[in-house]
């Protein structure tokens, strides 16, 4: 609702109330209708200001309003009457302007905010866009390349940058109602002809087309497949090219396309996953409101390669003591110059300044004595991190978290090489770690709830979405992983190539397709653990060259690891580049010749494969995967999946993780699909569809939201 009472003899002030961000829900909308019709109504109130209680303006739309029969006063018209009004209104922005909100503002005749306040139009993240006049009024007032950048990105800008590009007319560090009223009696009677932001022209611009071409390609650069970020161009042109009616009338049209878009169902409900992961819980009970984090100011990294440096710099970054311990003396050095350097480019990018002494580096485990964590990030391999726990445990005091960074070792065997396992958990980042969102907090089977808790916060400190999951092989997006690598693999035997698989998957939605990803992260990183696990055995000949314990093994990417071909390291892999180290991928004929003499070596005769039969064999086979470890409770939801996926393997967030993408399809069509090609391919279990993805399918497939009771119930029957 909204509170409305006049101040200062002769001013009306309207104060949104709807915690914690006066949401615009319909009854909010329905009294600022009222209570503006009795300010515009009183004769003695001669101008009006609107803020919202709490020190937050406005958060915009309410999203628990979605999907539901609209109820209470549409926001356009709303918006319209204020413009409208023949007494001035001023906005007092507090806290935060967001979507609706600063359209709400932009209705206004002027906008007052306080210095430490945020605006922004973020309905493109929800797969939207600003359909109350925001698109149309937005780029009247600042032009068009700032609004476009503004409405197309959804990114908050300060008041000192809304003052900048003049959506403000003024920024207080005082309290900000109390300028906004003597500001709205100083502007009492004044004419308001200047101030209705719909009857601004854009300013105009030499080449509008070009302007729009480059925008529309830099926005299906950025998402692919994303159609919120398009239609905000297009309404955005419309802005520029038409008058303020008509262009409302696209802004319509086009939000009602979006609305309707499966993509903005999975951008909401991705928008929620978000917040649902962190509320986690673990099969033996631990909880994330039951569980008390321990406060860990000093930490310290083992291992200072690739992973350790960038943890080093994450840690740093959150305001962490660090100790970083590296046993190589040339290893120690590099990481000496690359962390700082590391610093210092992170700093230029989220303007924070970190203190370079805040790392103390050292060549000894000794140096650990007194930190509250330890995250080891030493080679994967698992005598050597048995020795570094078990230096740990003695090193450390016996309260100090040990953490392991490790990408599939077992966390519950490196827990018992310790004095203290309930004190062990992974923390699993991704590369680059200080850049990459994604963290894994993995329990084992004795981690104590404290020790999960203060994992979890911590990773929540250093800006990541921390997922609790369970301890197994490449916990749960590596063990998904596996099985979208090894379908790409097969693929290419049967007459596919690295360009047709990838091709597929990009125009999905993902950044990179699998080979071409594969070769930026080096091709002999998986072949180092599969010889490990006694599989790359590549002098295996005739049918048991490609079987390995009874089921389908593809050899290809063993094979072109013996060739040298580490992918872009190397300047080959399963495309070529022009140097090593190179960036662009370019098809490479000796690949094609190489797959050729193979299946023809293999008597595996090539077929039309066509994008369909490419995305249904990578992603389904993953998902069924996602199921597998749901119902084994590695995973307590498909939120903490699908938030695994989009944030740590580019998964498209339009399509709002794996899980989210299986319930669009359809469960039932997900089963019949796996089984298909679980025919055609008898000896690939992994096709067949998990006893749980057939159990929701027998359950009448409920919606997403409803799988965990599925899940527990069959849980509590066991
Ligand atoms: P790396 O080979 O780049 O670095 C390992 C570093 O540990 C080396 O500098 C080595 O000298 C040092 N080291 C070895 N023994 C040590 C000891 N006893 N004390 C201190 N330092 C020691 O390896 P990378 O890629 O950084 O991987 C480290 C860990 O992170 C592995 O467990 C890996 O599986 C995991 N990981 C790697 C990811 C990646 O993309 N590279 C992603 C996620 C996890």
């Amino acid at each position: 609702m909204a509170q409305y009472r006049r101040v200062s003899g002769s001013v009306g002030l309207i104060t949104l109330q709807n915690p914690p961000v006066n949401a615009l829900s319909a009854s909010v909308r329905q009294g600022i209708v009222d209570s503006v019709k009795r300010a515009l109504g009183d004769q003695k109130v001669k101008s009006v200001v609107i803020c919202g209680q709490n020190g937050v303006f406005c958060g915009g739309a309410d999203i628990r309003e979605f999907g539901r029969q609209m109820s209470g006063p549409p926001l356009v018209p709303m918006i319209h009457d204020i413009e409208a009004a023949n007494k001035p209104v001023v906005a007092a922005i507090e806290g935060s302007a967001l979507g609706g909100g600063l359209e709400l503002a932009l209705g206004c005749h002027y906008r007052i905010s306080h210095s430490k306040a945020k605006l922004g139009l973020p309905e493109v993240t929800l797969g939207l866009l600003p359909a109350a006049g925001g698109t149309q009024r937005l780029p009247r007032l600042i032009g068009v390349p700032a609004a476009l950048n503004l409405i197309t990105t959804g990114r908050h800008v300060t008041a000192a940058e809304a003052l900048q590009l003049g959506i403000l007319d003024h920024v207080t560090e005082h309290n900000t109602v109390d300028v906004a009223v003597k500001f709205a009696l100083s502007v009492t009677g004044e004419s308001l002809d200047g101030r209705r932001i719909s009857s601004f022209s854009c300013a105009p611009l030499s080449d509008l087309d070009s302007l729009f071409e480059e925008a529309m390609l830099k926005v299906r650069g950025a998402a692919r497949g994303a159609i919120a970020p398009v239609a905000c161009v297009q309404a955005v042109r419309a802005a520029a090219t038409l008058p303020y009616a008509q262009g409302m009338e696209r802004e319509k049209e086009l939000m009602a396309t979006l609305f309707h878009s499966g993509q903005a169902r999975a951008l909401q409900y991705f928008f929620f996953a978000q917040r649902a992961v962190g509320r986690w819980s673990t099969p033996s009970g631990a909880r994330w409101d039951t569980s008390q984090p321990r406060p860990v100011r000093k930490a310290a990294v083992i291992g200072l390669g690739t992973m350790g440096r960038g943890i080093t710099v994450a840690l740093a970054q959150a305001g962490l003591s660090v100790v970083a311990v590296e046993t190589h003396a040339k290893q120690l050095m590099e990481a000496k110059k690359a962390v700082p350097s590391m610093l210092k480019r992170g700093a230029v990018r989220g303007g924070t300044t970190i203190e370079p002494d805040s790392i103390t580096y050292s060549e000894t485990v000794q140096a650990v004595a007194d930190v509250d964590l330890v995250i080891e990030a030493v080679f994967e391999d698992m005598a050597l991190k048995e020795k570094v726990f078990q230096q740990l445990s003695i090193v450390c005091k016996p309260d100090t978290l040990l953490c392991t960074n490790t990408s599939s070792l077992d966390v519950d065997h490196l827990a018992s090489q310790t004095r203290h396992p309930e004190l062990v958990v992974g923390m699993h980042f991704f590369a680059p770690a200080h850049v990459m969102k994604l963290l894994e907090v993995v329990y084992g089977r004795r981690s104590s709830p404290a020790a999960v808790a203060t994992a979890m916060q911590l990773g929540k400190k250093m800006g990541k979405v921390s997922v609790a999951v369970g301890n197994c092989r490449g916990f749960a997006g590596n063990r998904m992983l596996k099985r979208y690598l090894e379908q790409a693999f097969f693929l290419l035997e049967e007459g596919a190539t690295p360009e047709l698989v990838d091709r597929a998957l990009e125009e999905f939605g993902f950044p990179m397709g699998v080979f071409r990803m594969s070769d930026l992260s080096g091709l002999d990183v998986g072949w180092r653990v599969r010889k490990a696990d006694g599989l790359a055995d590549t002098s295996l000949t005739g049918t048991s060259a490609r079987v390995r314990q009874g089921c389908r093994y593809s050899p290809l990417g063993d094979l072109l690891c013996e060739h040298g071909r580490f992918g872009q390291k190397t300047g080959r892999g399963w495309y070529q580049y022009d140097k090593p180290g190179g960036r662009v991928a370019k098809s490479d004929p000796w690949l094609h010749n190489f797959l050729d003499e193979y299946r023809a070596r293999h008597g595996l005769v090539p077929r039309c494969i066509d994008q369909q039969e490419v995305l249904e064999r990578c992603l389904f086979v993953l998902i069924n995967e996602g199921f597998q470890i749901l119902e084994e409770g590695i995973a307590a939801g498909p939120e903490d999946i699908d938030a695994i996926y989009v944030f740590g393997y580019g998964w498209p967030r339009h399509r709002g993780g794996p899980m989210f993408y299986a319930d669009m399809v359809g469960l039932e069509r997900v089963v019949e699909r796996l089984e298909r090609y679980h025919q055609a391919h008898p000896n690939v279990p992994y096709l067949q569809p998990s006893g749980l993805l057939r159990r929701l399918v027998a359950n009448g497939s409920p919606p997403i939201h409803k799988w965990r009771n599925v899940i527990k119930n069959r849980n509590s029957q066991l």
